[in-house]
């Protein structure tokens, strides 16, 4: 089957948050998923996109038929200040009938290709630690597991413990 990678437009927010949450399935943490189309679409094609998607498609059986999106990766730019520039790749999904056909390789190709440039000079990720066969597609491809190698650890402050740490809204 045919496949085609483009850049995410705004009419893609309904297939980017349906792949977002069946990734989030896939993780066990569909629960999770707050994010609505709405803040997709403010949050991604407005003047300043948070978040940037590269969408594979597969043409339908019939030329009049629909394309339908099948995957996407989702990524953003970062700065490290010990090398610079680096890509960040937030989400990576293939539906499960559509793997293993190349489609997953090309995404990372073409981030690598953007990667390149932009001149940047890494792309990070994360990886949830018993998702094992993303954790060896990545090995296979070279990634380095930075928590066993360098001792990284996660961290997040939610909402909350920002609410207190922020200054107190006046009365
Ligand atoms: N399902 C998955 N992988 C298969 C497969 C199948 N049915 N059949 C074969 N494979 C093998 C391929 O041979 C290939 O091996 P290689 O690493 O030696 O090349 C690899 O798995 C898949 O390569 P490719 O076809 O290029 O990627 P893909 O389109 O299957 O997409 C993922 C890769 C990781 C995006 C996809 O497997 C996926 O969505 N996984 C679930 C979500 C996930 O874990 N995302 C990453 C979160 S960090």
């Amino acid at each position: 089957m045919e496949y085609k990678l483009r850049k995410a437009e705004p009419r893609d927010v309904s297939d980017i948050l349906r792949l977002v949450k069946e990734l989030a399935k896939y993780e066990e943490m569909e629960d999770q998923v707050t994010l609505t189309e709405k803040e997709l679409l403010e949050d991604g094609f407005g003047d300043t996109p948070f978040y940037h998607c590269i969408i594979a498609e597969i043409q339908g059986e019939n030329s009049s038929d629909d394309a339908k999106v099948v995957g996407f990766a989702m990524y953003y730019f970062t700065y490290d200040p010990w090398v610079g520039k680096q890509l960040y790749l937030e989400d990576f999904y293939v539906m499960e009938e559509h793997r293993g056909l190349g489609i997953g390789s090309e995404l990372l190709r073409h981030l690598s290709d953007l990667a390149m440039k932009t001149r940047c000079n890494g792309m990070m990720f994360v990886v949830a630690e018993n998702n094992e066969p993303s954790v060896q597609f990545y090995k296979r491809r070279g990634a380095e597991d930075l928590s066993q190698e360098e001792g990284w650890r996660l961290f997040r402050f939610d909402k909350n413990s920002l609410v207190k740490m922020a200054t107190p809204a006046e009365e």
